[in-house]
């Protein structure tokens, strides 16, 4: 699978989240990343589904949502209906995981299991025929602008390992730290989707940094 770049909007600005959206797209994002956050599961708090809907509105690329919050399940339908086709929960957050998992695809979206940084591969070792996506945190998730945590790479090799010995149809995405120093790392280790925030911001333009990252990471796995 071809490298996705999928930023992460918590570094827009919020009094222009529809324009930002639409500038991505146009810089060739494969998909938007929004940081949800309860405040409780992470010590922030962000989108709720109404600003995502609003969005939506605006162009026409996938969004996914990354819910870092304490009861995913009693959310899934408004962020499905706010037109997020991409659904990720936190394994730390879930009683029942082949359920909220299954609910997920039931509402026409697909399903992500996230493991922050100390969560083991085996939290999601018995899932993956359930699962479209497994995000490995390469922080600990609640804000933007973090240190890449690289010790998740084998982490990151294990999961890939695992997809790929069972034939698994699921991407393996990293989120946290992601920037021109770091991609080639998470890559080479097995990732195929990444997640960048802060560092896309950096760049001079968005498209600037889609293809500097993608060409960092499509270099990376030649390697
Ligand atoms: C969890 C968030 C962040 C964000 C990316 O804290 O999920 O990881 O998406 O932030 P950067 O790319 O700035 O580390």
């Amino acid at each position: 699978m071809a490298a996705k770049i999928v930023p992460s909007v918590l570094p827009a600005d919020f009094a222009r989240l529809g324009e930002d959206c639409l500038a991505l797209e146009k810089a060739g994002v494969d998909r938007i990343q929004w940081d949800v956050m309860d405040g409780h599961f992470v010590p922030n708090l962000t989108f709720g589904p109404d600003v995502i809907a609003a969005c939506r509105k605006v162009c026409d690329v996938g969004f996914e949502a990354h819910l870092m919050v304490e009861r995913p399940d009693d959310l899934l339908p408004l962020y499905a209906d706010a037109g997020c086709e991409v659904i990720i929960v936190h394994a730390e957050t879930l009683t029942h995981a082949h359920r909220t998992c299954g609910r997920i695809r039931e509402l026409g979206a697909r399903a992500g299991v996230a493991l922050n940084p100390a969560t083991p591969v085996s939290a999601v070792e018995h899932l993956l025929d359930l699962l479209d996506m497994v995000l490995v945190m390469t922080v600990n998730p609640g804000f933007g602008g973090q240190p890449y945590i690289a010790t998740m790479e084998p982490k990151i090799a294990a999961i890939r390992q695992l997809i790929d010995a069972g034939g698994f149809d699921v991407e393996l995405e990293v989120d946290g730290g992601i920037g021109p120093d770091t991609i080639g790392g998470a890559a080479a280790a097995g990732a195929d989707v990444f997640i960048s925030g802060s560092a896309l911001w950096k760049y001079d333009t968005f498209a600037d940094g889609v293809a500097d990252l993608r060409a960092r990471a499509e270099a990376a796995r030649r390697r």
